[in-house]
């Protein structure tokens, strides 16, 4: 693994910052500067930052988060806004596995593995997404499975899915909206072409893992055979 990568995988600092380090000769391996960024560490090396070892875990953590409502999924923001990642234990820079609104509820996945994550969002692997939607306005039933062949959204797009009315209640409607896909605001776009608003939109599941037993804010570590179903 590249010297700067292995850095930022354990925990070091962002990337670009491992670069930094790197270049001011912060770095020894094996008692030795190394000021070459694309350093191959070797399983046996020993990697000191600033005279301090650095561990590499090389374990790779998925947690499954229910998402509060005002937090944000990036890693780094420079508005100094609530973030996702921020809610996780790990001292190593973790990564959203896709995104949800700053306004949205619900299951989102965090990994330490960017590889990982980037996978994971790949539309190949098409990961089932079930989100509640509430609005105030309801759609006219022979619109709804338009959603099945597809749709267009604004700006060219398609959306394809599966949407179905749970509930009315106080003035609202209670919708159960499935995607495989997950382009930006998706659900909203959707909503807003059969002319309505969500007022509130929470992730129940992303591929199969619910949120029903965590408390909003709580997250729990998948384990390996969870990990690997999601392959
Ligand atoms: N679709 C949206 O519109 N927002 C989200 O946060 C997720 C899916």
């Amino acid at each position: 693994m590249r010297l700067n990568k292995f850095l930022s995988h354990a925990g070091v600092a962002s990337r670009r910052k491992c670069d930094e380090y790197i270049e001011s000769g912060k770095i020894q391996v094996n008692g030795k500067k190394v000021t070459d960024f694309s350093y191959q560490v070797q399983l046996d090396d020993i990697v000191l930052c600033d005279r301090r070892l650095v561990e590499n875990t090389n374990e790779r953590l998925v947690y499954l988060l229910n998402k509060p409502k005002g937090y944000i999924c990036t890693n780094s923001d420079t508005h100094d806004r609530k973030k996702v990642v921020d809610l996780l234990p790990s001292n190593e820079r973790l990564f959203t596995i896709g995104r949800l609104d700053r306004d949205t509820t619900g299951a989102i996945l965090v990994t330490n593995d960017g590889d990982l994550a980037n996978q994971l969002m790949h539309p190949r692997f098409k990961k089932e997404k079930i989100y509640l939607a509430e609005t105030k306005e309801d759609i006219e039933d022979k619109l709804l499975p338009t959603l099945t062949k597809g749709i267009k959204l604004e700006r060219g797009e398609f959306a394809k899915g599966q949407i179905k009315r749970l509930d009315r209640y106080k003035g609202r409607i209670l919708w159960e909206v499935i995607l495989t896909e997950g382009k930006n605001r998706e659900v909203k776009r959707i909503f807003e072409t059969f002319g309505t608003n969500v007022v509130s939109l929470h992730r129940h599941s992303f591929a199969g893992l619910n949120v029903n037993n965590l408390k909003v804010g709580k997250y729990r570590q998948l384990n390996s055979k969870i990990i690997q179903s999601l392959f």
